[in-house]
């Protein structure tokens, strides 16, 4: 498997382009389900969760292709299959987001439960009650959910904890049944905003998105259309730590600084120096990193996706952070890395108090998640000498080139076949 090697020590000084964010293209690819016409994405990040997308998607029959231009053709005329296999779930909990649009549009859906991961139990049963709510039947048996209805019909839906993709299918599913949904302590992420307007791009009707309750008026049948997918907050916001860890001065260019108003807002607390523009913002990491608590909330808090980042950074600060993570009741993996290159980090429960003023040492350290393997790298970039991340298909998933944009700063860090 491919290693990353970092060799800490340089300061970062640029421009970085951000590319579309992988959680607005896997939902936009899965709405394709919704159609038998074309849908044509732009934008869409070449990472290893969309192509898993991909497959899943032709599994079912699907005309799929994504190309690394970030283009992407759907065509959902000839679905033979309405299942999503264990093979393809196991690998991204994400591909639970067929089972809104299959139940939409072929009323029925058969897919594997995704399962916990690293971070989380991670249950999908507030997208079964809604289902449910909607008029299908649901049986969870042999790993899978088996759901079929004769048609659903418009229903008042409230789910008691805030989930991004449990919106994002219910919503997707409201789009093709009979009358009003009304989707209430729903997700407003910039990720569900965008869905909700490739959505109305191909007849849907749907009002209140962005806010914490989104009306959905069902139709008979939707269209295609050609849409184009959001920059990617969290990887503009990784960045941002990369220049404030390393002390640079970054230009992080091709995003939305509004979907990172939080992310932006606790950074400048800690010292760094923020100019904002329309579609980029330039971040000056200053001496000393002031220490600085965060607690991670749905959107428009700060997001549990910056949490391992915040906390690499937050090793460097010059006191003491406390870190609450609200969200995920186990997002802690990457402190026991960190710890390794020689962070002072106590974690009880779903909080960490992280001890500033420590000199990291380069060690050889292992990805569990996604943004844990960012949160490595980041500490990797301030370490003393080299640090070696295993597991980095971890990272593969939602990155794309990390370390030849980072290179391009002037990062010493490289990927090791
Ligand atoms: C989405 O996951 C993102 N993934 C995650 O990003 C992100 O961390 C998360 O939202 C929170 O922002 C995609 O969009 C593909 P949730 P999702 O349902 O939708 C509980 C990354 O790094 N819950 O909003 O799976 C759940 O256990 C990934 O890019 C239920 O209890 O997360 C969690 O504690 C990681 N029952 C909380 O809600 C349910 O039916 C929020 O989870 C659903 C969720």
């Amino acid at each position: 498997m491919d290693k990353i090697r970092v060799v800490g020590g340089n300061r970062l000084v640029g421009r970085v382009e951000i590319n579309g964010a992988k959680n607005a293209a896997l939902p936009a690819m899965a709405a394709s389900l919704l159609t038998a016409d074309s849908v044509y994405l732009e934008n869409v990040p070449y990472v290893r969760d969309t192509l898993t997308t991909q497959d899943l998607l032709r599994e079912m029959g699907v005309e799929a292709e994504i190309l690394e231009d970030g283009s992407a053709t759907l065509k959902a005329s000839d679905v033979a299959s309405q299942e999503a296999p264990y093979e393809l779930v196991k690998t991204m909990r994400a591909a639970i987001l067929v089972l809104g649009p299959l139940m939409g549009r072929f009323k029925k859906a058969s897919v594997s439960l995704p399962g916990g991961c690293a971070i989380g139990a991670r249950p999908i049963n507030l997208h079964i009650m809604g289902l449910e709510r909607m008029g299908a039947k649901c049986d969870v048996t042999h790993g899978y959910v088996d759901a079929a209805t004769s048609g659903l019909h418009g229903s008042y839906i409230m789910m008691d904890t805030v989930t991004v993709t449990g919106t994002e299918n219910l919503m997707m599913a409201a789009t093709l049944a009979e009358g009003e949904t009304v989707l209430d302590n729903a997700a407003c992420e910039p990720e569900i905003t965008d869905l909700a307007s490739m959505l109305r791009d191909m007849g849907a009707q749907i009002e209140g998105d962005g806010t914490r309750t989104i009306r959905i008026r069902g139709v008979k049948k939707l269209h295609g259309c050609r849409h184009r997918i959001i920059p990617d907050r969290i990887e503009a916001g990784t960045f941002a730590v990369a220049s404030a860890i390393t002390r640079g001065d970054v230009e992080v260019s091709n995003c939305n600084p509004r979907h990172l108003t939080a992310v932006l807002a606790q950074l400048s607390q800690t010292g760094a120096q923020i100019s904002i523009g329309p579609d980029s913002f330039r971040i000056k990491g200053r001496d000393p990193i002031s220490s600085k608590n965060v607690t991670t909330y749905p959107y428009p808090a700060f997001p549990t996706d910056m949490q391992a980042q915040y906390m690499a950074l937050m090793t460097q600060g010059n006191d003491s952070a406390l870190i609450t993570e609200t969200v995920f009741e186990n997002r802690f993996m990457h402190a026991l890395e960190l710890i390794r290159m020689g962070a002072d980090i106590t974690v009880e429960g779903r909080q960490a108090m992280v001890k500033g003023r420590k000199i990291l040492t380069g060690a050889r350290v292992q990805a569990s998640d996604l943004r844990a393997s960012a949160s490595l790298i980041l500490a990797g970039l301030v370490a003393e000498g080299e640090t070696w991340i295993d597991r980095i298909y971890h990272l593969d998933r939602g990155y794309y080139r990390i370390e030849e944009k980072l290179a391009q700063l002037g990062a010493q860090i490289e990927r090791v076949p």
